[in-house]
């Protein structure tokens, strides 16, 4: 499989982007790892090798990665999280799944990915779409990482190494469009609020939890206008009082792009990639002002997270 490349692939990424892109100066990483946790919009490949299909986002999705061994993610390009590890001046932190053993997984020192598409707060939120890795079996390998790779390579310094590592976490739409709307009979006795707050709750457990491991800094996504997708306002199930947003490519029923089909020429001018997840340059430009914007990320960006 394609796993055997990743390695020495994150490596270069790290050197190209701490010393060569800008060719002005070398830096050093503003943080020592990105550790990755959510759905879709993060999923930088679990998904496909957990599903084990080649066809699990392949073309339209990944249409403009321009390093043939990274995984599709779920728009044309990159994803947000990539974006703020390139801006950390960290390689992008790979696929947990696409490891094969302890061995080469506790190499890697710089970050992880846990994401998996289809996953929610909730653990059973996914199970309408197949196979994934829920919130908390992401902690599991979270767990791992903590408990058992890094040790072996940071075996003293363990605890500031989480401390100021960063930790990204997009979760929670799912669980309201797969676990809620799309699918009433997970949690049919609850109305929208009591849900929200199980939601929360839930979460919270779930952030303990990685505090209890030794992390830190949190970046959390908010929740998207999904009232404003295409893919509600066409079932009738939207409110949207401005814009409804065309997406680049053609969608199937449950606004995945269709495999195969070309998509729109000028993805650059389109808000939507498919009916649910954001064009690259629009994530790039969501992940340029978290990280040292200001307004995007409350209350503080993730430079100013990374002085703390
Ligand atoms: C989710 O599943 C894990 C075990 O896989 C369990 O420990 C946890 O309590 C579950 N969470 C909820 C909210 O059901
Ligand atoms: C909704 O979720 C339940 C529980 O996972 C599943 O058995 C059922 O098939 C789902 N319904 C639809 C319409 O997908
Ligand atoms: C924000 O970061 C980008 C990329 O690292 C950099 O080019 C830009 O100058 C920074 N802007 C501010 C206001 O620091």
């Amino acid at each position: 499989m394609v796993t055997r490349g990743w390695i020495p692939m994150a490596m270069i990424v790290a050197v190209a982007f701490t010393c060569g892109v800008s060719n002005v100066h070398c830096q050093q990483p503003l943080a020592p790892a990105l550790y990755v946790f959510g759905a879709s919009t993060v999923d930088a490949g679990n998904n496909k090798i957990l599903r084990n299909e080649e066809k699990v986002r392949s073309f339209p999705y990944g249409v403009d990665l321009k390093d043939p061994t990274l995984f599709a993610r779920a728009s044309n390009g990159l994803t947000y999280a990539d974006f703020i590890a390139e801006h950390l001046g960290l390689p992008l932190p790979p696929p947990v799944l696409s490891f094969k053993d302890a061995e080469s997984r506790s190499k890697v020192l710089t970050g992880m990915n846990y994401a998996s598409s289809a996953s929610g707060i909730l653990n059973h939120t996914g199970l309408i779409s197949g196979k994934y890795l829920s919130f908390s079996q992401q902690i599991d390998l979270f767990e791992r990482t903590v408990k058992e790779d890094l040790p072996k390579q940071i075996p003293t310094d363990l605890k500031l190494h989480l401390e100021e590592s960063i930790i990204l976490i997009s979760i929670a739409e799912n669980d309201y469009v797969l676990g809620y709307f799309l699918n009433g009979t997970i949690s049919p006795q609850l109305d929208l609020n009591s849900y929200t707050r199980l939601l929360i709750q839930s979460f919270a457990a779930s952030i303990e939890r990685m505090v209890d491991l030794g992390a830190k800094r949190f970046v959390v996504s908010g929740m998207p206008p999904i009232g404003c997708s295409s893919f509600f306002l066409e079932q009738n199930q939207g409110k949207c009082k401005k814009h409804v947003f065309k997406q680049c490519c053609k969608t199937d029923r449950f606004g995945n792009c269709i495999l195969g089909l070309k998509p729109c020429k000028n993805r650059d001018k389109y808000l939507l990639f498919d009916k649910h997840h954001i064009t690259q340059i629009y994530l790039k430009y969501i992940a340029d002002g978290c990280f040292n914007g200001s307004g995007t990320c409350l209350p503080c960006n993730i430079a100013e997270l990374c002085r703390k």
